[in-house]
């Protein structure tokens, strides 16, 4: 099993940050609720803050993926409502072999907005 990594989009914006005063965007305050619930425990290396994931109109996003395993992005999500969310999916993604998790056991966000998936990178065209 090759534990997975969790990647988060910072930089996207949710539809009230435009009027809001808060300089935090919806990515970052997401990046931090996802923080604070994976708790301390948690390896800070499996939980990674990204500049664009090039879902900027369905944000927030985040990408989970691995060595050897399929990556999916996730869009349209909450950053106050889906942290745990995010957190279970890539739980399953980082107990799963190939990170093709069984689709009825995603969480219900999940399994309706995942944008895209990718195969894993064939190792001998990585060279
Ligand atoms: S700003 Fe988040 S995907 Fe582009």
């Amino acid at each position: 099993m090759t534990a997975s990594t969790l990647y988060v989009c910072t930089t996207c914006r949710s539809a009230s940050d435009g009027a809001s005063v808060d300089p935090v965007r919806a990515g970052a305050r997401l990046l931090s609720a996802v923080q604070r619930a994976a708790g301390p425990d948690y390896p800070d290396s499996r939980i990674v803050g990204v500049e664009c994931l090039s879902n900027c109109s369905r944000g927030c996003t985040i990408a989970v993926g691995a060595p050897g395993k399929w990556t999916y992005v996730i869009g349209n999500l909450d950053a106050e409502q889906h942290a745990a969310d995010v957190l279970a999916f890539a739980h399953q993604h980082s107990a799963h072999d190939t990170g093709v998790t069984v689709w009825r056991a995603r969480p219900e966000h999940i399994r309706k907005n995942t944008i895209a998936r990718v195969p894993p990178m064939n190792p001998r065209e990585s060279s």
